[in-house]
């Protein structure tokens, strides 16, 4: 870690719609370094995933920058991965074909790493699969893999854990950081889960309601891995709902 990656800078976004206009994110900084975890808490409809989508290059006109590796974001690319809370595999393609979409390369380099990445998620000899056959943990692994084997910069991650049970939903969390330790690749998680967002961040950026601004900004200091069930857990959980008081309170005013 040290290296900034992604610099976001004074980023603002409003949709215009018919009469009205929709300002979604007001004024949003901070930074991003290699290798890091970052979680993204706040209330629904402050504008997490249009954040998100800004740094994926899917939104094209926003205000202020948003600088991967020092460019300024203007389009989608491969360097950004994306991983949203459907899984959005292709259901006419089996896993190993859904993998390989797009990619260039000899066969048999390609389906090595496909048995890699698989492995990677836990899905070992599930490549002739549809994804129809898979259960929603393991569809949303496989979109994982997917992300992972176009080796992203970045790996934006849009609530992946949302549709899932909470026991599979905390497994998953645990593979998740076990394959960040594995692979690591910085990445950005959008959740409504305080858990989970301290579980996997090393920093936990805390929204305000609509439009969305940075609130505060957490160092998540606990050893890894980590307990849920510890003391320090517990306290990170409590500074976050307290937050979340605060913020709904000056809201309510
Ligand atoms: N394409 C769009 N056109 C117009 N308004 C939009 C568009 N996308 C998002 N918005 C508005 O921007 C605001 C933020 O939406 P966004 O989806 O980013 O919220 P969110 O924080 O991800 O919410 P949730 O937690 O429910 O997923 C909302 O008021 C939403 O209605
Ligand atoms: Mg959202």
């Amino acid at each position: 870690m040290g290296n900034t990656i992604l610099e976001i800078k004074n980023v603002q976004k409003i949709f215009h719609t018919g009469d009205k206009d929709v300002e979604a994110i007001r004024n949003v900084n901070f930074n991003v370094e290699e290798g890091e975890f970052i979680s993204i808490i706040g209330a629904s409809g402050c504008g997490k995933t249009t954040l998100l989508r800004l740094i994926a290059g899917l939104e094209k006109k926003y205000g202020g920058d948003i600088l991967l590796d020092g460019k300024r974001v203007e389009k989608a690319g491969l360097d950004r991965g994306v991983i949203f809370q459907d899984h959005r595999l292709l259901p006419w393609l089996t896993v190993e074909e859904n993998l390989i979409l797009g990619l260039e390369g000899k066969k048999e380099e390609l389906r090595e790493q496909v048995n890699i990445y698989l492995k990677k998620v836990d899905l070992e000899n599930f490549e002739k699969v549809y994804p129809g056959q898979l259960s929603g943990g393991m569809a949303q692994r496989v979109s994982i893999a997917r992300a992972l084997m176009r080796h992203p910069r970045i790996l934006l991650l849009d609530e992946p854990l949302g549709a899932l049970d909470a026991l599979t939903r905390m497994n998953m969390q645990t593979e998740i950081g076990r394959i960040r330790e594995e692979e690591k690749t910085t990445m950005i998680m959008v959740t409504h889960d305080i858990d989970e967002a301290i579980y996997l961040g090393d920093r936990v950026v805390v929204m305000k309601p609509r439009p969305a601004e940075v609130d505060q900004i957490i160092n998540i200091e606990i050893p890894r891995p980590r307990l849920r069930s510890g003391e320090d857990f517990a306290f990170y959980r409590n500074s976050i709902i307290n937050i979340f008081n605060h913020s709904i309170m000056d809201y309510a005013i």
